[in-house]
């Protein structure tokens, strides 16, 4: 069950596990820190974040750990100011082609994220796996230009029709940001990195394969000589695979609606990473063993990073974290 071999496509007779958003809401010992501090103290201390981190590890037999911060923090570099309410606000939401062409990096991309991984590799034991992320440029830039979450994101998505050669110059800006700010991760001690694409369901294959697949390349292909294992999540994006399959990335992540099996049809030769739903942390103890089984078979048939289809919610219930782990380790797949 080792997560830096499933990285690399072996597949072994346990499969790994790790949670998105892992570290956070639902663990009381979170709550106790956010209880005294900000959320943007929380990411900028580098002690702070590599507790936080280390927190679903000390509670469960996770395979892998990842760091505390948000896929909003490295744009400050940009001068952007972002306020955490407790989703990304943004004060100025990017609405016109002169406030793209004014942003430029002003200061070193989050050299505190850099901290917080070496004090975490210290402290992990080797084979358990390290993981960086960014946020794709697509999806920053949803949070940029509407100025923080929507249900349809109207304002991001007139922009893309109205000022397509804008968002253009805006997907450019936040791809170098992104490579930079992942390269630094890899060199700060990240064994693996995920690309968080979580407004890629928004938009048909057409639109994805202008404004979101060509700039996902530009930033694997820059990450290729890294060491890293690269990684790719989009959420509601079953209509997306063919486009999906064309990313350099070694593991896909599959939210729940797209059954692994399809996946794998899909995208040969990668490891899958998922699916279960995180509503079945709520169901009864049987009915979570089932389902993470069920999830376990359709993921055979090569490397399997077992995880949710999207991130933990607050309320889950600990116990059946503790459960699910226990199952995911106990299936044997061979
Ligand atoms: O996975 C982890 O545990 C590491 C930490 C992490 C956070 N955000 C911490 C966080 C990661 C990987 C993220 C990624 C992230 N942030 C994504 C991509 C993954 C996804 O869920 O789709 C997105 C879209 C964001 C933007 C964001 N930041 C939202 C929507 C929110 C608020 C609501 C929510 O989902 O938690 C945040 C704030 C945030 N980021 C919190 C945490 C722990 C909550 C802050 C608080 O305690 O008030």
């Amino acid at each position: 069950m080792s997560f830096l071999h499933a990285v690399r496509g072996i597949s072994e007779e346990r499969a790994p596990i790790w949670l998105m958003r892992q570290a956070g809401r639902y663990l009381p010992e979170y709550r106790e820190i956010k209880a005294r501090s900000s959320f943007l103290e929380m990411t900028r201390s580098p002690d702070i974040a590599a507790e936080i981190t280390l927190q679903p590890l000390r509670r469960f037999p996770l395979d892998a750990a990842i760091i505390f911060s948000d896929i909003m923090t490295p744009l400050e570099a940009l001068g952007i100011e972002i306020a955490f309410t407790p989703g990304p606000s943004i004060a100025q939401p990017l609405r016109s082609r002169a406030q793209i062409e004014a942003l430029a990096q002003r200061d070193e991309v989050a050299p505190f994220v850099g901290a917080a991984l070496r004090i975490v590799r210290a402290a992990l034991a080797r084979e358990v796996g390290l993981i960086g992320f960014g946020g794709s440029p697509l999806t920053l830039a949803a949070y940029l230009i509407e100025g923080g979450g929507s249900k349809e994101y109207e304002h991001f998505r007139q922009f893309l029709r109205s000022e397509p050669a804008a968002l253009h110059l805006l997907l450019d800006k936040l791809t170098e940001l992104t490579i930079v700010y992942l390269r630094m991760q890899v060199a700060a001690g990240a064994d693996a990195i995920q690309l968080f694409d979580s407004w890629a369901g928004l938009h048909d294959e057409r639109t994805y394969r202008e404004f979101g697949l060509p700039y996902y390349q530009r930033i694997m292909t820059a990450l290729a000589d890294s060491g890293a294992a690269r990684m790719y999540f989009a959420l509601g994006a079953s209509h997306l695979m063919d486009a999906i399959a064309e990313i350099p990335a070694e593991v896909v992540s599959v939210d729940w609606r797209t059954s692994l099996t399809a996946a794998r049809a899909r995208l040969p030769g990668r490891a899958l990473q998922g699916n279960l739903d995180p509503a079945a942390l709520y169901a009864d103890r049987a009915a979570l063993k089932a389902e993470a089984e069920r999830v376990l078979s359709t993921g055979l048939g090569g490397a399997h990073i077992f995880n949710l289809g999207h991130g933990i919610w607050p309320s889950t219930p600990l116990d059946a974290v503790a459960q699910l782990v226990e199952t995911v380790h106990d299936y044997k797949r061979t």
